[in-house]
């Protein structure tokens, strides 16, 4: 209904003419998404609860990158920038990648947005027409449908292995002459999966064979477990007109909240995707993304004292649910979720529920895809002393339910 009931007089004094007052009531689009699980999380938090929801880092952002924002606004560098991104830090996501992955993209390989997440609505945005599918795993991190749905496209969902990884053949059901993107996320949220090198060289010879764009998020790049070997879409440079790199500065240097990401592509792309990207930003915060150039540039120490630390929490909480009967983990290689399954005939927003109520906030596995049934997310981004009472108390939850 987009008009209400109500009737006044009209203001002119007509008398006996009445009109039907129109509310402005939101988009279609905007009811979608505040209808989604992920919107109607409470908002008011417990008094003393324990808090493993939240998708990010409880440390600081490293002092040398804070400095380097502070350089910049002395510095007067508080006016618009290039609408690409600013050439010291294009430079310097081309000088990272040459030093983690030994590839040699240029600046013009690069475009610089305000987070991950902008970065994924500029694609949605400048490839989706009504109609065009992308494909999206299940479970997989919420956005990437919102946004294509956002973008009045079709999200297509394909189921994944009991491992989180790839089942092509599933994957091959869902694949139609209006498939145009697909998104998938490695390390995966929620799943910590990391996918191989031959499950990324598989999917990007689907994407070449079927015309379609393959999006890599790779946003937790450098939370990767020992033992795990984690392979970057970007050394895939045969592919470069059919791939795509999504990556951001939030987890990696725990900069959630200054807001940058990037996208790594074909120089055409990136012109395409600049479009969109200007229209609705002009450009990213210009002393963030100074802070940014000083993270990708400088020493990565920090990124690897913060890994260590994530691996003893990640050693700690599996260790923890290992004791809980009735629940099954898969082994998380990287980023900071776990996403244990449980048996109890709750479903996963029940338990969620369920868990708020005994003072320990977890994410529901749905807010994932149909497939995160039975499962819940927990994010170890939280010191031990935390994760042990949190840890403690979700197993007392789960043990009063027999
Ligand atoms: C896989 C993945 N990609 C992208 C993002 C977006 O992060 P940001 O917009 O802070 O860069 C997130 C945030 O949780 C994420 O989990």
């Amino acid at each position: 209904m987009s008009c209400r009931d109500a009737i006044e007089t009209n203001r002119a004094g007509t008398i006996g003419v009445e009109r039907r007052r129109k509310v402005i009531e939101t988009s279609e689009r905007v009811k979608r998404l505040s209808g989604s699980e992920r919107s109607k999380r409470p908002i008011a938090i417990p008094k003393g609860a324990i808090r493993l929801d939240m998708g990010e880092p409880d440390f600081p952002t490293p002092t040398h990158i804070q400095e380097a924002a502070k350089r910049a606004v002395r510095d007067n560098r508080t006016h618009y920038g290039s609408a690409f991104g600013e050439p010291a830090l294009r430079e310097a996501i081309c000088l990272s990648l040459k030093r983690d992955y030994g590839v040699d993209p240029r600046p013009e390989n690069v475009l610089v947005t305000s987070g991950g997440i902008e970065a994924i609505h500029v694609i949605s945005a400048t490839y989706l027409n009504p109609g065009d599918e992308a494909l999206i795993p299940d479970p997989e991190y919420s956005a990437y449908a919102d946004s294509v749905a956002l973008f009045g496209g079709t999200p297509v969902s394909f189921p994944l292995k009991a491992d989180f990884h790839v089942d092509f053949d599933a994957l091959a059901e869902r694949l139609s002459p209006r498939t145009k993107l697909m998104f998938i996320s490695s390390p995966g949220n929620p799943t910590g999966r990391v996918l191989a090198e031959e499950e990324i060289r598989g999917l990007a010879r689907l994407a070449e064979k079927n015309d379609f764009l393959l999006v890599l998020d790779e946003a937790y790049h450098k939370l990767i477990f020992s033992g795990v070997r984690f392979f970057s879409i970007c050394r895939l440079e045969a592919f470069a007109e059919r791939t795509l790199l999504l990556n951001s500065f939030s987890k990696t240097y725990a900069m959630t909240g200054w807001r940058v990401g990037y996208m790594v592509a074909d120089a055409q792309r990136i012109k395409e995707m600049v479009v969109f990207h200007k229209a609705l930003t002009i450009c990213p915060n210009v002393p963030a993304q100074m802070a940014c150039a000083a993270a990708a540039a400088g020493s990565q120490e920090c990124v690897e004292t913060m890994r260590r630390e994530y691996e003893k929490r990640r050693d700690l909480v599996e260790q923890k649910l290992k004791q809980i009967k009735g629940l099954h983990t898969p082994p998380c290689e990287g980023a900071f979720y776990v996403f244990p399954r449980f048996e109890h005939p709750l479903t996963s927003q029940q338990m969620t529920e369920y868990l708020f109520d005994k003072g320990i906030l977890v994410r529901s596995g749905t807010e994932f895809g149909a497939r995160g049934q039975k499962h819940l997310r927990i994010c170890f981004a939280a010191s031990l002393e935390i994760l042990e009472e949190g840890m403690d108390r979700f197993k007392r939850a789960l043990d009063a339910l027999g």
